[in-house]
């Protein structure tokens, strides 16, 4: 297979692009367009506890935006990994592109998302999905399935809706959900390669003075 032929050939060539997050959106959109992975934009996000303690969890990232090198997730702000944020505001994603053995690694800061943004999000949620973010205290524990359907059906109540289908309401966004977003500072790309010599490229950037950022510098790795 010719270099120009390679799905990723970017990847495979040097000097390697200048910047990651254009080929982020780019494997992004391919994987929807491709079909054939549910979520392709649920990602691993790996927080720490106040206490130093890692975990992990499947999110969505609901928005890239490229130009900023920003990722989006929406979330209970209380849950652990909003506990675990808000004291220590950095934080990891990882994309795995299965179908077309691709991997994304982002880290970097964590910010909360504008409240325009969360609104305006959180406005196009299904009438359950609006109901369920004031009914679930995210993470807490809860001493039945039963109790957890009755805290539900009692906000439906309390918003005069039902779950049924046939009843929709203007439901504001609770005090406690919202977006966090996630500016990069390092962004690695991984594409699968014959004889395992796969492509890993490494893009890192430092804030600068005026509260941008340098331009990305960038080195491939060893697989
Ligand atoms: C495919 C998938 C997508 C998910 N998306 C979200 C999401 O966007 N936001 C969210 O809060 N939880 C999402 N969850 C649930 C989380 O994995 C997790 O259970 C929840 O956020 C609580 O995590 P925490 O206790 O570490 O805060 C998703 C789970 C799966 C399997």
């Amino acid at each position: 297979m010719s270099d120009a032929e390679l799905p990723d050939a970017w990847l495979a060539r040097d000097p390697l692009p200048e910047e990651p997050c254009a080929i982020v959106e780019r494997w992004l959109g391919e994987a929807f367009e491709a079909g054939l992975q549910a979520n392709p934009h649920a990602v691993a996000l790996a927080t720490v506890d106040p206490d130093g303690r890692p975990s992990a969890r499947t999110v969505l990232c609901n928005r890239v935006d490229a130009e900023r090198g920003d990722f989006v997730i929406f979330t209970n702000r209380e849950s652990r990994k909003g506990r675990a944020i808000r004291a220590n505001p950095r934080a990891a994603i990882v994309f795995h592109f299965a179908p077309q053995n691709r991997s994304v690694r982002v880290e970097g800061r964590v910010a909360f998302t504008p409240d325009d943004e969360c609104d305006a999000y959180f406005a196009t949620r299904p009438l359950d999905a609006r109901v369920g973010a004031w009914a679930s205290a995210q993470s807490e524990p809860i001493e039945s399935r039963a109790a957890l359907v009755e805290k539900v059906h009692a906000e439906a109540e309390r918003f005069g809706v039902t779950l049924d289908g046939s009843s929709d309401a203007d439901i504001p966004r609770p005090p406690h959900w919202g977006g966090f977003t996630l500016t990069a500072d390092v962004v690695e790309l991984w594409a699968s390669r014959p004889a395992r010599i796969h492509d890993r490229a490494q893009w890192s950037r430092s804030p600068v003075a005026d509260g941008g950022w340098s331009s990305w510098s960038v080195r491939r790795l060893q697989p």
